[in-house]
């Protein structure tokens, strides 16, 4: 029977029989779900077929049946990637781009653990070129691949294991001992050679070319078709640790000569630095071998190489403490700059945009640059037909870095550029408060730029990933009058029917869009906060909000309550680590309007919004922790960390709401005004033997 071994432990044969039993299954259930209305089988079970049957094509593609049911569009599930979980969040680096910074990335880390000067300056390294193309996690259990995800959101990555398949450099089975289980990290990438045909290619079929290879790598590993995937040949190395069910290696250059064991592509450049002091000489190496690789780099990574340390270390936001990446300078080019457009974004903010004559920045077709805000452009400068010089480095937009001075002959310029007092979108006056570079529209959510850039953003990837709902569709449905609020998405199927009638919408694919929104009204807390778009919240500060308040209510309660300067509630607002006085001053605006109320109130009706994980997760979730006197074992920094990591929030004063006071010596008058209170306390040896306890 082959329904029961894994796609690659079928042999050719078997695949073929394996394949015509699939396509036979998925083609009945697809006329029972398309034809019939009557789905035979759960969704959850269908993608698994599916799944499988591309697992399996992309292994054997000369077993796939002639005409199978499987290859039908139709009948292509539109969540073609699976979600699945990382066991450890991947996450990303902090950037350097000179000496300087660098040594205040190893200060920053050094000051952390408490070392002195003398132990700093023998801290080893490894040094890894910066691989610029898409990182990946790989699944391994007792040895064998059985996943491969995206990085996605950090924490919850695409399922693209069919299309990992395809790539010759994936070990299939480790070779040696394997832990149970395991997660590996590391980049897959395009060549120089394959990302510049690829790019030929796509422009000779009138597609337009990938912006770089990261771009091109991360297209080609999201290819609905695992045949289209094996014809762009993805290379990978690997270079990090996720979860593992037993201890690895005690270094980071142990761990990668295991990689190796294993299987692993791991990048033969790599180098183990005895110091700190190296890294500069490294760079520059790397740097003259650069051009001479056949696939790009973008810079060096830089890790400390002791695992215990990195350990303590941690992370901080999305970054870890450990590590950080050497960035090259950016590219440069000169070219036109044609005109200036003024856009507005989803708070407002009038940022002008240059459109140029395309140019080709370091490998990158640049069309457009950041003009960043109006006194940028008056002191460079800057009016449409100059001649610019431009730069772009790494993922940052184009910037304008100055205008080129015309020759003698050159015709006259332009008038000097007159940045708008109006909003271009709704006309409302734009004002900008004394000490701010930005020009906002005060029109608000009577602005329609203003209102599809909130929505927009309301169902992006990281808030509300509502799949078949982009930018293009929110723009149409909100200029039909169709949606004008977020609760309204949750309210788009009472217009399924004349949606259904417009351009580029079929049957199919508004029901399927309607099953997307559905699916997104259990919500965790954190995205919806982030969904918001409130000034200053991102990803992290809506984190820490979420992870701080724990529901919807409290929050919302709390906020309202917080608008009193000088309330225990704005204290607390304030008080919590990475949320600060100015942030906080955006959410109690935020929360003091009616409409904005009335907004959330509304789009609540619609959800069941979800406690943040984190917060039940910890040992100290939900208690506050206080740190007072000097400590001799950590930083302070550090306590910080290991309190907030197991899930606690630390204040800097004690209160009715402390729960846990840690004293080290010469603790003071907030040693009293605890033991006032009846507050728990420990000393700093109680503290580690407690974090100890806790793994
Ligand atoms: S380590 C927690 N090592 O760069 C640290 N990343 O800018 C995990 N990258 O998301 C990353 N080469 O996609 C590491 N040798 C290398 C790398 C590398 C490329 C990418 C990776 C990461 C991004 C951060």
């Amino acid at each position: 029977m082959t329904e029961h071994l894994a796609p690659t432990e079928l042999d050719a044969a078997q695949a073929k029989a394996e394949l015509t039993r699939l396509a036979d299954l998925i083609g009945r259930y697809n006329t029972a779900y398309y034809t019939h209305d009557a789905p035979e089988v759960s969704d959850a079970e269908y993608d698994a077929l599916r799944k499988r049957y591309d697992a399996i094509v992309a292994l054997h593609p000369e077993s796939e049946p002639a005409e199978s049911a499987a290859q039908t569009v139709g009948a292509a599930p539109d969540n073609a990637f699976g979600k699945h979980r990382h066991l450890v969040p991947m996450l990303s680096l902090d950037n350097v781009f000179d000496q300087t910074e660098f040594e205040a990335f190893i200060s920053r880390a050094t000051r952390f653990l408490g070392l002195s000067e003398a132990d700093a300056q023998k801290l080893a390294f490894v040094a890894e070129p910066k691989i610029d193309g898409l990182s990946i996690s790989l699944t391994y259990e007792n040895g064998r691949f059985v996943r491969g995800t995206t990085r996605g959101d950090g924490t919850e990555g695409e399922d693209v294991t069919a299309n990992l398949l395809t790539l010759k450099d994936l070990p299939q089975q480790l070779e040696g001992h394997a832990p149970e289980l395991i997660e590996i990290r590391g980049e897959v990438f395009l060549s120089k050679e394959h990302f510049l045909a690829l790019n030929a290619a796509q422009e000779a079929i009138g597609r337009k070319p990938f912006a770089n290879p990261r771009n091109a790598a991360a297209g080609s590993l999201r290819q609905l078709d695992p045949r289209v995937t094996a014809r762009r040949p993805l290379s990978l190395f690997a270079y990090a640790m996720g979860f593992s069910s037993e201890k690895q290696a005690r270094s980071h250059w142990a761990y990668l000569e295991q990689l190796r064991a294993w299987g692993f592509p791991v990048n033969p450049l790599s180098r183990r630095l005895e110091a700190a002091s190296g890294a500069e000489a490294f760079f520059e190496e790397i740097g003259r071998a650069r051009a001479a690789l056949s696939y790009d780099i973008d810079g060096v990574v830089y890790k400390i190489d002791d695992l215990t340390l990195q350990e303590r270390l941690g992370f901080a936001g999305r970054a870890p403490r450990w590590a950080v990446a050497w960035k090259f300078p950016a590219e440069q080019a000169i070219t036109t700059l044609r005109a200036i457009e003024i856009q507005v974004g989803r708070t407002g903010a009038l940022t002008p945009v240059a459109h140029l004559d395309p140019v080709n920045v370091g490998g990158v077709l640049v069309m457009r640059a950041t003009l960043h805000n109006e006194d940028e452009i008056a002191r460079k400068d800057v009016r449409p037909g100059d001649t610019v010089q431009i730069q772009r480095a790494g993922d940052v937009i184009p910037q304008i870095l100055a205008v080129v001075p015309p020759g003698p002959d050159a015709p006259p310029r332009a008038e000097p550029f007159h940045f708008p007092d109006h909003c271009p979108a709704c006309g409302a006056l734009a004002v900008r408060p004394e000490g701010e570079a930005v020009r906002r529209c005060t029109g608000g959510l009577t602005c329609p730029a203003q209102i599809v850039e909130r929505l927009i953003h309301f169902v992006s990837r990281n808030a509300f990933d509502i799949e078949g709902l982009g930018e293009r569709s929110i723009r149409e449905f909100y200029e039909e009058g169709l949606i004008h609020t977020p609760a309204d998405i949750f309210r788009l199927h009472t217009h399924a029917e004349s949606i259904m009638k417009r351009d580029g919408w079929g049957e199919q694919s508004v029901r399927n869009l309607m099953q997307a929104i559905e699916a997104r009204r259990t919500i965790a807390f954190s995205r919806f906060i982030f969904a918001l778009g409130i000034r200053r919240i991102g990803e992290s500060n809506a984190r820490l909000l979420a992870r701080h308040y724990g529901t919807y209510e409290n929050w919302v309660a709390q906020l309202r309550k917080a608008a009193i300067i000088g309330s225990d509630e704005r204290l607390e607002l304030g008080s919590i680590t990475g949320i600060g006085s100015v942030i906080a001053d955006d959410l109690v605006a935020f929360m003091s309007e009616e409409h904005n109320l009335a907004t959330l109130e509304d789009l609540r009706s619609f959800l069941n919004i979800t406690e943040e994980e984190q917060t039940s997760g910890g040992p100290l979730a939900g208690k506050t922790v206080v740190f007072t006197g000097t400590l001799h074992t950590l930083t302070r920094q550090e306590a910080r960390a290991m309190a907030e990591r197991m899930g606690a929030k630390v204040s800097d004063s004690v209160s009715k709401k402390t729960d846990l006071v840690i004293l080290g010596e010469k603790a003071g008058s907030k040693a009293k005004k605890a033991a006032e209170l009846g507050i728990d306390t420990l000393d700093e040896a109680g503290w580690n033997d407690f974090c100890a306890s806790q793994g």
